[in-house]
């Protein structure tokens, strides 16, 4: 239920948003006028000035891996017409068992379709602004950086001292797990393509490897393994670890289209029980509390979001195919609206 004062913001009866019926390419997005959403006791609504674009909004544009498609729809994305999962904007409207944000606060975090004029959020998956960013940067640091903290703190538990590979150091979870490793203390070799490999040195990796041209498993042994991209085999991931190393299974594009590479964290975490390291995954969780952690460290300077630059709205598709390409570094924005 909307809790409504005197002060609350005029929401229009329509609004600008990107919306999609079927699965497909980035050419089933199309903008058009519908009715902003409605939001639920423990959610805002978001006057969107700027979206993220991220792998998972890739996944719920194609709906692969198709076991996601017994959740979202099994022909279109029914659940969330609006893509869209990163959001950076103002509160207009707050639900009545809110507590943690007001009218006006400036806001980040994962929302339900934020390539749209207004998004409706689970305060519980959004934190404060922090205020040196503009909404650009501050909308391409929730989801990836959410995975990143996951992965390297509660997964990877790196510590100072010790040594890190992350692998796909260039893209958006990368960017992000390079970066808190380094302020962890310990020492990264990131790796990347060659056009990126200067994005990934500029993030405080003290090594790079690209990997076109070399195989990072002649590079260790590593404490830690982020393995965020390639879906490199657990043979190899073992080879570049030391004896009781951990590699936090995060991601890959390169997986089975049913599950994605469930199956690949599944035999690491058997694996897991005979052998003195660790391969493990985790299910991500979109806690606004990770983001708070990720939002000081962005407050002391510390980790800063890789832009490489925003698109408006009417261009997203635009902006997907670049991401589809390979060719962002770090992340892309969306501008939605004006701040
Ligand atoms: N578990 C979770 O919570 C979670 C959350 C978010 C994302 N993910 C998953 O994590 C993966 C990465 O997401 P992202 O947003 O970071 O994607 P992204 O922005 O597209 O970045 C992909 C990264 O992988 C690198 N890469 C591509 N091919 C590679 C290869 N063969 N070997 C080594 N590196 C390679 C890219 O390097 P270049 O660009 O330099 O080629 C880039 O650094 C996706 O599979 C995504 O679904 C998981």
């Amino acid at each position: 239920m909307q809790h409504l004062t005197p002060t609350t913001p005029v929401v229009p009866e329509t609004m600008r948003a990107i919306t999609q019926q079927r699965y497909g390419s980035a050419d089933t997005w199309h903008v058009a006028r519908i009715a902003p959403p409605t939001i639920a006791d423990d959610e805002v609504l978001v006057r969107t000035h700027a979206a993220g674009l991220d792998r998972g909004t890739w996944h719920l544009m194609t709906g692969k891996p198709y076991a996601l498609r017994l959740v979202f729809g099994l022909r279109g994305p029914r659940k969330n017409p609006t893509p869209g999962l990163d959001v950076a904007g103002t509160v207009v409207a707050v639900g009545a068992g809110v507590s943690a944000f007001s009218l006006g606060d400036e806001v980040f975090g994962i929302s339900k379709g934020s390539f749209a004029e207004y998004a409706a959020a689970k305060a519980s998956k959004l934190a404060h602004k922090p205020a040196g960013l503009t909404f650009e940067q501050a909308a391409v640091v929730p989801v990836s950086s959410m995975a990143a903290w996951q992965a390297v703190h509660d997964t990877g538990r790196v510590e100072p001292g010790q040594r890190v590979l992350v692998i796909g150091a260039s893209g958006g979870v990368g960017s992000y797990a390079t970066q808190l490793a380094v302020s962890f203390g310990a020492e990264v070799t990131g790796v990347a393509s060659t056009a990126k490999l200067d994005l990934v040195r500029s993030l405080g990796a003290a090594h790079v490897v690209d990997y076109t041209q070399e195989d990072w498993s002649d590079r260790g042994p590593f404490d830690v393994i982020i393995d965020i991209a390639g879906n490199p085999s657990l043979s190899r991931l073992r080879r570049a670890l030391t004896p009781t190393g951990t590699a936090v299974l995060t991601g890959g594009e390169e997986g089975d289209q049913l599950t994605g590479g469930m199956g690949r964290q599944l035999r690491g975490l058997l694996l897991s029980r005979f052998v003195g390291q660790r391969l493990t995954g985790f299910i991500p969780k979109e806690r606004g509390s990770d983001l708070a952690q990720v939002a000081r460290l962005i407050d002391a300077g510390t980790v800063v979001p890789a832009l490489d630059r925003s698109y408006p709205l009417t261009e997203a598709a635009t902006a997907m195919r670049r991401l589809e390409a390979g060719e962002v570094r770090g992340k892309v924005a969306i501008t939605v609206a004006a701040a």
